[in-house]
């Protein structure tokens, strides 16, 4: 733990047994489940002061659409993971916190491991302009955990959307068929939310700002046992490098 460990009898709560097996079913389910309850407001708290200061000096815009989920759009400012973990905040604390590995773990029904792509473990992203999404996509590990730290109001967007039980193929993603053949699933989050995720598994996109507006949120990530020997094809990955060779610009 660094100096600024959080608070551990803050982090996280945890839930009763009956509780747990009801995220544990809807995580499953819908391959999302809102957590907020297990972390608690200081926690919760401290992560948002620490995004915002990170944002306030690493911030770097991206702009771009990436050929391996269809050309879909990326259009947001992020802060690198590296960055944020060598911050020496309290973040990268959090992320090996055991109760809160422990607690997703239990909804997750395996063990979580740290990612082993370094550049991923962590990202902050801030969608600010009319237009402005995360478009749909997979994730390439199993997990991620995102601290929702600032939610525009439901009428502007920022939205997240998910079909649940797909799979990414980068080659050939499909993604407008996913669409037709499947229920989408949609969830308006507040300011201070936090939900885990099944990334690799469940297709999600945020529904495009209708205006200017600011969504910020952090986004930790775990892999799965299944994906620590998996080759990771490394030219799409844009919020480390925009000028990755499966990035295009938004006007093409
Ligand atoms: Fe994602």
């Amino acid at each position: 733990m660094g100096n600024s460990a959080p608070q551990l009898d803050d982090v996280p709560v945890r839930p009763d047994g009956r509780r747990l097996r009801r995220m544990a079913e809807h995580f499953h389910r819908y391959g999302m489940v809102t957590v907020t309850d297990l972390i608690g407001e200081a926690t919760r708290g401290q992560v948002r002061a620490e995004t915002d200061r990170l944002l306030g000096s690493h911030a770097e815009r991206r702009d771009l659409r990436l050929a391996t989920t269809g050309f879909t759009r990326r259009s947001m400012s992020v802060v690198p993971s590296e960055v944020i973990r060598d911050s020496g905040g309290p973040i990268a604390d959090l992320y090996s916190h055991p109760d809160l590995v422990r607690a997703l773990e239990d909804i997750a029904g395996e063990r979580l491991y740290p990612c082993p792509k370094s550049d991923e473990n962590f990202l902050i992203t801030r969608q600010e302009r009319r237009g402005d999404t995360h478009g749909w996509h997979w994730g390439d590990f199993s997990f991620a955990l995102i601290w929702v730290v600032q939610a525009p109001p439901i009428d502007v967007g920022g939205l997240l959307q998910c079909v649940p039980h797909t799979s990414w193929d980068k080659s050939s993603p499909q993604i407008h068929r996913y669409l037709v053949d499947n229920p989408i699933h949609t969830y308006h989050f507040a300011s201070g939310d936090v939900y885990f995720l099944r990334t690799d598994t469940t297709l999600h996109r945020t529904v495009p700002l209708r205006e200017d507006a600011t969504r910020i949120i952090l986004n930790m990530t775990w892999a799965g046992a299944r994906d620590l020997n998996r080759d990771i094809a490394a030219d799409d990955r844009w919020w480390d490098d925009p000028g990755v060779s499966a990035a295009s610009s938004i006007e093409e």
